[in-house]
């Protein structure tokens, strides 16, 4: 199947009432994972890859990497997206070199770190809705700023200190077009979320709930999304690791969103953390080993693990065959006539 456009895929979650995990890719192994994971489970899925992630792997081995995907699993439905495009010109090189959806993340300033204004980011990603929609490319907006820094990015701190304001959410949708929308309700970013089991007074679930009422039509997105499992920690520090104790997102409060709106959920740390366990568990135990291939094999499958487990967990296991990919020559001219309505509906305040 042709690599699709991420808003059909969340308008087809949207129909059938389940959310679509975002996996974080960096290298082949990972690609691989989540392909094995998503046919395992007949999963749609949206495979994305951070600024970090793109200069790691150089762009084009990225991109053939997941084209390869999409050649080799015809039946899987995926996305390719640029996850956290700090700028305009983020947004358009992905753009160009062809993958189908990109976040313009304005609620960080184009150094990935300082909070920038409301009128910036507004401005910012109305430049990119309107590049991107013109290609047929779906647009992820942030409003609120997530806690924590990976590879540089974020803002650092509690997710707690920027949580979205609805009437601000329904401005930016209204005012930029876009098609998904992350929003700040507690999570951050990284292995160290929380210092307790989080419950319903720490994730601002009423936040997402009230959002979701007054935006139906705009797919909402959780970043942060990893639950930083108590059994993968354990691995990783029984083979020599020195992790911290720490607390995850709950699945169930992930479960909780995807009633009210959630449609993309992004996890990267929990895979990071299944693939490195299972390397040291190798280097650990049989320090004799140097062929790669004898720890990247189990760290690829300790991650389509996780992934497997995410995508039933998200209610998009046994939605792959679902429907036909629209191309995304059509999904422009439906952005160009308006047939996909880019403002959201707006229910009375
Ligand atoms: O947004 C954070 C993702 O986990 C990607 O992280 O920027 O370290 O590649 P990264
Ligand atoms: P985690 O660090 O919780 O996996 O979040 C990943 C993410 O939000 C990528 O954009
Ligand atoms: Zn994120």
């Amino acid at each position: 199947m042709p690599l699709v456009s991420m808003r059909q895929l969340l308008d087809e979650a949207a129909k059938g009432g389940y959310g679509v995990g975002a996996f974080n890719v960096n290298d082949m192994e990972q690609i691989q994972a989540i392909m094995a994971a998503a046919k395992e489970t007949n999963s749609p899925v949206v495979i994305q890859a951070s600024r970090g992630a793109r200069a790691f792997a150089q762009d084009r081995f990225l991109f053939h990497l997941i084209l390869a995907a999409s050649e080799l699993y015809p039946e899987i439905p995926i996305a390719m997206h640029q996850d956290h495009g700090n700028s305009f010109e983020t947004c358009k090189s992905a753009i160009e070199l062809g993958y189908t959806s990109v976040m313009m993340d304005g609620s960080l300033k184009e150094d990935g770190k300082t909070p920038s204004s409301f009128e910036e980011n507004v401005a910012v990603t109305k430049k990119v809705v309107d590049f991107a929609h013109a290609r047929g490319v779906t647009v992820e907006g942030e409003i609120g700023v997530l806690g924590g820094i990976e590879d540089g990015h974020g803002a650092g701190g509690s997710g707690l200190e920027h949580v979205t304001d609805p009437d601000q959410a329904v401005e930016f949708a209204e005012l930029t077009g876009v098609d998904a929308l992350a929003i700040a309700i507690g999570t951050s970013h990284g292995a160290y979320k929380f210092s307790k089991k989080p419950d319903g007074s720490v994730l601002k679930m009423d936040v997402l709930i009230a959002i979701h009422k007054r935006l139906p039509n705009t797919h909402l997105v959780m970043h942060g999304s990893s639950s930083v499992p108590k059994d993968l920690q354990d691995i990783v520090n029984q083979y020599g690791g020195k992790l911290k104790e720490t607390w995850g997102v709950p699945v169930e409060e992930i479960q909780l969103g995807i009633r009210n709106g959630v449609r993309k959920i992004n996890v990267d740390t929990d895979n990071r953390l299944a693939m490195t366990g299972a390397i040291r568990k190798v280097l650990w135990t049989q320090p004799e080993k140097f062929d790669p291939r004898d720890y990247m094999k189990p760290a690829r499958e300790a991650m389509q693990k996780v992934v497997a487990l995410r995508m039933t967990q998200f209610g998009q296991a046994g939605h792959a065959g679902d429907y036909a990919p629209i191309s995304i020559a059509e999904i422009a001219k439906g952005y160009a006539d308006g047939t996909l309505t880019t403002q959201p509906l707006v229910a009375a305040k």
